[in-house]
């Protein structure tokens, strides 16, 4: 018999009750949430698809390496344990645990950017760019143009546009870039992966003119695994293999460990350069904590070594990517518009389209997300025009083509009639698009504005 991706490869051992809620009191939860789905009180959540960061189920053998925590100050042998999984997966020389993904963003960027330098980059993500140009980087998009159409269905809609890189490069001269971010897969444009071949170029054009490549492998597991079903070449080859293969085509990584690890914190910087290692090391110790824990709890350290051995396996991410595309394709069944192909941690509805009566100004995403919350208990995010924020010189506002909500799956969380819950609460709202109603901003902090903005209806 043939293996079916969808049926869970785990039984269920323990359950969180969920909360069941009517309109009226999502209305004024909404109304007091200032109609941003992150200030929403996640127990008047039904089904939480904010984000699949930190939101997993872990395993039993996880939970039993939580008692194994080894907590002391210095030298924790979990410590040892992550080591020696990352050598495992990624293959990098050298590691520094930090408590979550921006904080090794922060090390990189304060260790590899010189104010005023360029730092391209395959999309941009909210936090990796925030981190930039607080050191005084210049971001730079230089993916490809297919990346931002929400209906391309090209395979690789996260590669590098060698031309626009290129073009940086004999612009602003080789020695005014910082390095190149490679996002794998690429959050924004929907978790679209990058391909082999793409990094393998973008890595020899970048070693020819001394540029370091800086991967973003936060969701690398779930790019191996796209690469294994859509690259020629590799479909017999394992997510662990590809894997190894994407880390060799780059000098260092940046990582969250809280998504494809199955946990629920961590993070760490990894590099093969011993010069760039000793100067991470020494700067964690001023943001994070030692070298050898790095904001993390010795048994968070083990629950991640363990997740990351358990999420390297073939199956695991095959389920990973069938829940998102079952989604997907109940939306696409029903003529819903959403990003296409359907990426690998979640499914991102064309805002735009699906309310096409409520200008990007008046923040269409962000109402989307909004009256999804109000209609049925489903929390999404807005990754739009509230997102994309700000430009740090001009302070206008970016104008992102993708305006979208992103529908974000957890891992292990949730079953396939919850999804047919979110699918049938998607298609109900659609057929009423025409009573939707634009916002206007009351409140809007100066970073990642997106976390805790306000909004009031027009
Ligand atoms: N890079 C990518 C591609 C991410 O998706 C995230 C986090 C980070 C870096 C930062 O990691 O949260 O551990 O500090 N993404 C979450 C999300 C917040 O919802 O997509 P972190």
């Amino acid at each position: 018999m043939k293996f079916n991706p969808m049926a869970e490869p785990y039984k269920i051992k323990m359950v969180e009750p969920l909360k069941m809620t009517d309109r009226a009191y999502r209305e004024k939860a909404m109304k007091e949430a200032g109609y941003n789905t992150f200030l929403l009180r996640s127990e008047d959540v039904y089904i939480d698809l904010l984000t699949d960061s930190g939101t997993n189920a872990m395993s039993e053998n996880q939970w039993a390496g939580i008692m194994l925590g080894d907590e002391a100050y210095a030298g924790s042998k979990n410590y040892y344990h992550l080591e020696a999984a990352m050598h495992d997966c990624f293959g990098y020389k050298h590691l520094v645990p930090t408590h979550q993904g921006r904080g090794a963003e922060n090390l990189v960027s304060q260790a590899l950017i010189k104010a005023g330098q360029y730092v391209p980059g395959n999309m941009y993500f909210t936090t990796t760019r925030a981190h930039q140009e607080l050191q005084g980087g210049i971001f730079v998009d230089v993916i490809v143009d297919e990346a931002h159409d929400p209906y391309n269905t090209n395979p690789f809609k996260g590669n590098v546009d060698l031309n626009k890189y290129e073009q940086l490069i004999n612009k602003v001269g080789a020695k005014n870039i910082a390095y190149i971010t490679i996002g794998v897969t690429v959050n924004l444009a929907g978790g679209q992966p990058v391909s082999m071949e793409n990094l393998r170029t973008v890595y020899k054009l970048s070693q020819a003119n001394g540029i370091k490549v800086v991967l973003d492998a936060t969701r690398a597991m779930e790019n191996a695994y796209l690469i294994q079903q859509r690259e020629p070449g590799y479909k017999d080859k394992s997510v662990k293999e590809i894997l190894r293969e994407m880390c060799s085509c780059s000098d260092v990584a940046t990582c969250s460990g809280k998504k494809d690890f199955h946990t629920n914190i961590g993070g760490f910087a990894a590099c093969n350069d011993d010069d760039l290692a000793v100067s991470m090391r020494n700067m964690v110790v001023v943001y994070e904590g030692l070298q050898t824990y790095g904001g993390m709890a010795g048994r968070d350290m083990e629950a991640m070594a363990r997740g990351m051995l358990e999420a390297c396996q073939d199956h695991v991410m095959a389920h990973r990517v069938a829940q998102s595309e079952y989604l997907g394709n109940k939306l696409l069944a029903a003529d819903i518009p959403i990003v296409r192909p359907v990426g690998g941690h979640g499914v991102f509805i064309d805002a735009k389209a699906f309310y096409p009566t409520v200008p990007q100004s008046q923040y269409v995403a962000q109402v989307l997300a909004a009256d999804l919350y109000v209609h049925s208990g489903v929390r999404s995010m807005e990754r739009g025009i509230v997102s994309a924020g700000r430009d740090a010189k001009t302070g206008e506002e970016h104008h992102p083509k993708l305006e979208t909500i992103r529908l974000t799956i957890p891992r292990r969380v949730y079953t396939q009639s919850h999804f047919d819950v979110v699918a049938d609460a998607i298609i109900e709202l659609y057929q009423e698009r025409d009573k939707a109603r634009g916002l206007k901003m009351v409140y809007e902090p100066k970073y990642l504005r997106f976390f805790q903005a306000r909004f009031e209806k027009i």
